[in-house]
């Protein structure tokens, strides 16, 4: 009962393997870390940002959250915005949604599930905006892909109107915000087509 040797052994054996290849990893690790992006996702146990992409500890700023939503009024992720955006000054900031996402699909159902069905309210604004754009789809997997595309979409304009956003392009900091979303039948990164590099640019989305 509450056994997490597996744990600590896998644990041991990463910090080994690392340390095999570049012995001063984590000496120079815990130096600091100035990573080029904050990374926006899912809490989804299949879409794990470092690994997916194959990069290393120190590459990734990351927040997670059931269905990868940035809300104004969520103090943790525009706090993680702003340190990211303001401190670490990171170069990009990728908004991963991915298709199969329990959270659209729960949000979409309208189902009455407790304390969640708060959080679900965003997402649930996003099927209100788009309302037309998904019910035009004839099967309920097209719908729901479309809907967990267009939730990165509404997470992108979340995010490029942030007060930390905006006053980093009015500063002209090298900022870029991206939407992507992950296909957990191939474990492919799929691009939406979604860059934004300044304040104009986001008007326009
Ligand atoms: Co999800």
């Amino acid at each position: 009962m509450g056994n997490l040797s597996s744990l600590f052994e896998q644990n041991q054996e990463w910090a080994d393997n690392i340390k095999e290849q570049q012995p001063d990893f984590f000496e120079e690790s815990a130096k600091g870390q100035s990573p080029n992006y904050l990374w926006i996702g899912c809490s989804d146990s299949r879409v794990p940002p470092t690994q997916l992409a194959e990069l290393a500890p120190g590459d990734l700023f990351v927040h997670r959250n059931i269905a990868n939503v940035i809300s104004h009024s969520d103090i943790n992720s525009q706090s993680v915005l702003q340190y990211a955006v303001s401190v670490l000054k990171v170069k990009h900031v990728v908004i991963c949604g991915h298709y199969g996402c329990g959270g659209v699909k729960a949000a979409y159902e309208n189902q009455n599930l407790g304390l969640i069905d708060n959080w679900l309210a965003n997402i649930r604004d996003v099927y209100r905006d788009y309302k037309n754009k998904i019910e035009n789809h004839s099967s309920e997997e097209e719908k729901l892909n479309q809907f967990c595309e267009l939730n990165v979409l509404a997470q992108v304009r979340n995010t490029c109107h942030s007060p930390f956003v905006q006053q980093a392009w009015a500063a002209g900091q090298d900022l870029s915000i991206h939407g992507l979303i992950y296909d957990l039948q191939t474990g492919l990164l799929n691009d939406l087509d979604i860059c934004v590099t300044s304040a104009k640019e986001a008007s326009d989305l």
